[in-house]
């Protein structure tokens, strides 16, 4: 008896430092989760493809919108000479991307892709050095199966390696990657290829798939490319450029900074619309921070493409840091509103009229994530006015097929 009140006193201490070693344990086991957690995101970042590059969408141009196969050196070039001289290189837009038809029908004898000599006689690489000698950077276009979509050069299949040098050895800044004469294998299966491949080229080179959204790419093509298109080609018509806009933004939670969603190419100033489809197209693009490549000659551009294309408040949004696509975010009849958030709790928003006579459309702050008594100030980025102290909505009469842009910036 004598001793068992020292041993339990003892049994106690004991029981103490259990109960001690246990918190610390499970404190230690709770940091421990924490770190798996950050592991778990930062593995979720891993899985981006990882060339540094496409940190916001590209901007550029390229050739197939306006000119399809009728391209040329000399086009080319000048098209280079008018981004610089246009200020339109110094707004952002500093990708020159040639489309199909700048190659020979066959490789050489040594499987490499040949310059077609008639309209590229001096070769690519010094096409290249031309585009990088003006500040800009230089694309090109291949196909991940036997043929190009034109059916007048080879595919990279099996290529892929050689071709990735070939570019890499040329000067090539950007791989479009089509999708024609697949032979029916998946592209989950032969993209991946041309991805390793450019990556192992000994130069960065950002990596457009282009394979129309067949098999939902937005769910596999993050850590493939820098961005993927979602649909089959746009037209220059106001059906066919809205149809490609409501398809892209199904797939808008995918995009985030290193890989973007991609509708196609701008068809802004080639004629197929009004000046408010175009414009209502430009701003779409811009808040689904779509690729903004310019497909139109720009050589010739008239004043009012120009005043779209270098609207520096609508490129800004696309160019927004924060990296997250706007969406549709209410719908009433044709009535639309698209919206998403920017850096410093700004808020882009579209007003959209797809109707055929002007109406009057709300954006409530509820649709676009802010709470109703949010004070804010909202800049018109067509029509380069702000309002200030804004509360709970913001209303404007839209005509037929136009938009109206904004940012707003609570206070
Ligand atoms: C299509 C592609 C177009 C253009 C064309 C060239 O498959 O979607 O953007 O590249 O091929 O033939």
């Amino acid at each position: 008896m004598a001793h068992s009140l020292p041993s339990s006193r003892f049994s106690v201490f004991l029981f103490c430092i259990l109960l001690l070693l246990l918190i610390s344990s499970s404190t230690v086991s709770g940091a421990r989760l924490g770190n798996a957690r950050l592991t778990d995101s930062s593995s979720i970042r891993r899985i981006l493809l990882n060339n540094g590059l496409g940190l916001t969408p590209q901007m550029g141009w390229n050739s197939w919108n306006h000119f399809h196969c009728n391209i040329n050196e000399t086009l080319i070039k000048e098209t280079a000479d008018a981004m610089v001289s246009s200020g339109l290189a110094a707004l952002g837009y500093t990708y020159i991307n040639l489309d199909d038809c700048w190659g020979e029908l066959n490789r050489d004898a040594q499987g490499n892709l040949v310059p077609k000599a008639s309209t590229f006689p001096s070769g690519i690489k010094a096409l290249a050095d031309y585009v990088h000698s003006k500040g800009l950077m230089f694309g090109i276009y291949a196909d991940a199966g036997t043929q190009t979509c034109s059916k007048t050069m080879p595919g990279s299949l099996g290529y892929e390696e050689q071709d990735a040098k070939t570019f890499a050895s040329w000067g090539v800044d950007y791989l479009k990657y089509d999708n024609c004469a697949n032979t029916g294998i998946s592209p989950k299966e032969r993209y991946p290829k041309m991805s390793k491949a450019l990556l192992s080229s000994g130069r960065t080179i950002f990596f457009s798939l282009c394979e129309w959204g067949n098999e939902d790419p937005a769910t596999w093509a993050p850590s493939i490319g820098n961005s993927w298109r979602t649909t089959g080609d746009i037209k220059d018509n106001w059906d066919r450029m809205t149809s490609v806009a409501d398809q892209n933004d199904k797939w808008a939670s995918y995009a985030q900074p290193g890989s973007w969603n991609d509708p196609d190419m701008l068809e802004v100033g080639n004629g197929g619309m009004t000046t408010e489809e175009y414009r209502s197209h430009f701003s779409i693009w811009s808040l689904a921070k779509a690729p903004l490549l310019i497909g139109c000659d720009i050589r010739s551009i008239d004043s009012v493409t120009f005043e779209l294309l270098r609207n520096k408040e609508v490129i800004a949004v696309n160019q927004d840091k924060l990296g997250v696509q706007g969406k549709k975010v209410k719908k009433d009849g044709d009535l639309e509103v698209w919206a998403g958030p920017l850096t410093d709790n700004r808020v882009a928003v579209v007003l959209w009229n797809r109707g055929s006579s002007s109406a009057n459309i709300t954006a409530y702050w509820s649709d676009i994530g802010l709470k109703p008594s949010t004070v804010c100030d909202v800049q018109d980025l067509w029509a380069h006015s702000t309002e200030l102290s804004v509360q709970d909505q913001l209303s404007a009469q839209v005509d037929s097929h136009a938009c109206r842009m904004y940012t707003i910036t609570p206070q």
